[in-house]
């Protein structure tokens, strides 16, 4: 197939403002990137926040998103790890060539990319990048953080063994990412905080006990956050991925929180880590895509994808770009 000179993407015309479906250039593969037909979106609920609120993007109109799949059509001079015909998935930056709200995209970070394993589809893979890399980066990565060795790291696989782990909010993509990876570090038990209606689910993920995170006259009905601060022993550390609204108190209980696109920028070594050892784990099915929800409409489904804010429960939401009319 030749590269089409046009696509569709969905932009936000300005800050507060509206999303729009427009015409744009397909962007031509930079050295060192590659050119992707895009096939599967995950919505993000930042994009929400991002539009809303008018975060991160300093130059409208803006092309905005940030994971996606889809198929290497163009290699960019320089590449070597990938070849035309790879199905990939993305972890994106902010950028109109490079975020995925659009029919095709350009990356150029290498190592925010994996390539997928037979049976893999575009939708399972678009569940992945940010859930897993953001857990990822809280267990293993983040200064202030526990940094644990990651199992993908020499003698980190198992290595946690007989030791707790506590991950409130259990049925977020991230939280049920988290668990997955803290049964391949070793932890045990793993105890989560979710709905009921995804124990079996968040069980299957890996976690030894699911708390119902909206039990009346308990404490697990306050505040998330608080909630998982009061857990921890002295010395203990709380990571949060959401900006920090408990205060830190005595015995040298910390709390850090993270943004996972600054620290996978800040730290690319980590990133190529993960996004290399991502294609064995869901080949092996130690680490599994989460559930599915497809939103109709192509590019305009991203529209009342993020307008279901808080009503998704232990699923990703995707769009097939490709499908816009
Ligand atoms: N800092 C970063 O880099 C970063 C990266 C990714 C995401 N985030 C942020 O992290 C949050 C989660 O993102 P996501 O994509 O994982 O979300 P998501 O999958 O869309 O979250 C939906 C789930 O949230 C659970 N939930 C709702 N309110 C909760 C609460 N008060 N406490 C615990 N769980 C609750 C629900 O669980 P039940 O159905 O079981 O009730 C539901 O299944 C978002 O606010 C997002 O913006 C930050």
């Amino acid at each position: 197939m030749s590269t089409p000179a046009q696509q569709k993407a969905l932009v936000l015309q300005e800050k507060g403002g509206q999303f729009a479906l427009i015409n744009r250039e397909v962007p031509t593969p930079t050295r060192g990137s590659l050119l992707i037909k895009n096939e599967s979106i995950g919505l993000n609920p930042v994009n929400w926040k991002i539009q809303q609120l008018g975060l991160f993007i300093p130059e409208y109109p803006a092309v905005v998103g940030l994971e996606a799949a889809g198929t290497v059509h163009t290699v960019g001079e320089g590449v070597t790890d990938f070849e035309k015909g790879d199905r990939v998935l993305y972890k994106a930056s902010f950028g109109n060539d490079e975020a995925p709200y659009q029919q095709w995209w350009n990356s150029s970070l290498m190592q925010r990319a994996s390539k997928l394993p037979d049976g893999i589809s575009f939708d399972a893979a678009a569940t992945v990048p940010t859930a897993l890399a953001t857990s990822a980066v809280a267990l293993y990565s983040q200064p202030g953080g526990p940094q644990y060795t990651s199992p993908w790291a020499e003698g980190g696989r198992g290595k946690y063994a007989g030791q707790p782990l506590v991950i409130t909010g259990g049925a977020t993509v991230v939280g049920s990412a988290a668990i997955q990876l803290g049964k391949l570090s070793g932890f045990s038990p793993i105890i989560t905080t979710a709905s009921l209606k995804n124990a079996a689910l968040l069980q299957s993920y890996g976690a030894t006990h699911v708390l119902n995170r909206n039990l009346s006259a308990d404490a697990l009905r306050a505040e998330t956050q608080a909630v998982a601060y009061g857990l921890l022993a002295p010395g203990g550390k709380l990571v949060v991925i959401l900006p920090p609204s408990v205060k830190e108190t005595t015995e040298g209980r910390t709390i850090t929180g993270l943004a996972t696109g600054v620290r996978l920028q800040q730290d690319p070594q980590f990133a190529e880590g993960l996004f290399k050892a991502i294609p064995a784990l869901l080949q092996s099915g130690e680490v599994k895509p989460l559930n599915v929800e497809v939103v109709p409409g192509g590019l305009a489904g991203i529209v009342s994808g993020l307008l279901k804010k808080n009503q998704v429960s232990a699923a990703k939401l995707i769009v097939h770009p490709q499908e816009t009319a």
